[in-house]
């Protein structure tokens, strides 16, 4: 009797195991995850989208968009917590790479008169993943001074070196006697070097475009017609600087704070910044106060905006002073009020470029400024729409 009641509980016993043991033995995590992710640049991922099995345990680690924007691989760690709240972390590689080539938007065909200063660089805009600045170069020879068709490329490269590359072509017409350029000027080529055009304005100066810088009577010009290289420039010239810091010294004399809000610009720099304005405002508005890249002043070092570069900053003390006193120290204020029509741009009294003191008390014209389109003879269109 006695020996049949251990057995009994000799089997209750081991069935109240049976369901308790299970539960004692610590369970492994289960994970299946890709140690190895190759994605594209810009591509949006979470950290946790290459997770495809978890048991036994839970994520600790939220769920968070990974930063794909850099080129290389990175480590992507992530915390996985077990049944017994015990944290095991783990890690995988992510490579971001970039394969895509830019995509380039042109003009498949470009018809200019011969003499124009065009550049072909205007309304070619390139688009990457990547989201850089990418500068197109164009390809091929041509002469703007010699009819005939030019067969061209533009070769735009992402820094991955990824080259997309569009065909288009330019064809140089005879001139016509109403175009803007021929009336304004007389254009000639320099037979010694295929680099430098010589031309007079309609007011009798001489012009040189010499690798594609102009300078009229010596002064370097750059408007809506005439446009810098995209190379062009590091910086404000010392010359700029200089007299810029004589002029805020004498301001700061009268009791004015002038200082300098935007100096010098890269042609990427005005790329990104006319670009957002075409986004915000439309082509039309934006090119009445913001220049294609290319043809900013900023780029040639020798302008610069001062204190607000807004409206507010009309009539302030400091404008005032600036547009009675800026000759003083060589300097223009390029886009007075009222000269739209010849500039191609709204009144900036912002604005300010370098000519040195002999021009600049010219064009001050005692208060009623004169522009360099005024004075030169020369006219701020863009060649191409
Ligand atoms: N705001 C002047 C025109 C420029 O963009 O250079
Ligand atoms: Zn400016």
């Amino acid at each position: 009797m006695k020996k049949v009641k251990y057995y009994h509980y000799l089997i209750i016993l081991l069935i109240i195991s049976l369901f308790i043991i299970p539960f004692l033995i610590p369970k492994k995590i289960i994970i299946d995850y890709e140690q190895k992710v190759r994605i594209s640049i810009n591509e949006i991922a979470y950290n946790t989208d290459f997770i495809h099995k978890l048991k036994n345990g839970h994520l600790k680690t939220s769920k968070q968009m990974i930063d794909t924007s850099t080129l290389g691989s990175q480590i992507i760690n992530f915390i996985v917590v077990d049944n017994y709240q015990k944290e095991h972390t783990y890690s995988y590689e992510l490579d971001v790479y970039d394969e895509e080539k830019p995509t380039i938007s042109f003009n498949k065909e470009l018809i200019i008169e011969k003499g124009s200063l065009i550049n072909l660089l205007n309304n070619v805009i390139v688009t990457d993943n990547s989201k850089e600045n990418i500068i197109p170069v164009v390809k091929g020879k041509y002469d703007m001074n010699q009819k005939g068709t030019y067969n061209l490329t533009y070769e735009a490269q992402d820094s991955s070196g990824n080259v997309a590359r569009e065909d288009f072509t330019l064809t140089v017409t005879a001139s016509k006697e109403s175009s803007d350029l021929t009336t304004n000027s007389s254009l000639t080529t320099n037979p010694d070097s295929p680099t430098t055009t010589n031309f007079t304005t309609s007011k009798g100066f001489s012009g040189t475009t010499i690798n594609g810088v102009t300078y009229i009577d010596g002064y370097l010009i750059v408007n809506k017609t005439y446009f810098l290289p995209a190379n062009y420039g590091t910086g404000l010239t010392s010359q700029t600087k200089e007299a810029f810091d004589l002029m805020s010294a004498a301001a700061k004399l009268d009791g004015l704070n002038i200082w300098l809000q935007s100096g010098y610009r890269s042609y990427e720099r005005q790329k990104t910044l006319y670009e957002n304005y075409v986004i915000r405002d439309g082509l039309t508005k934006a090119d009445t106060y913001s220049a294609r890249p290319g043809h900013s002043e900023h780029q040639s070092g020798l302008a610069f905006d001062v204190n607000q570069i807004n409206d507010s900053f009309i009539n302030s003390p400091e404008a005032i002073w600036l547009a009675k006193n800026c000759y003083k120290y060589g300097f223009i204020l390029r886009y007075p009020a009222g000269k739209t029509a010849q500039t191609g741009y709204k009144y900036e009294p912002w604005h300010f470029r370098y000519v040195g003191v002999e021009l600049a008390t010219k064009l001050y014209n005692n208060g009623d400024w004169l522009t360099l389109e005024e004075y030169f003879g020369i006219t701020s269109n863009y060649q191409t729409p």
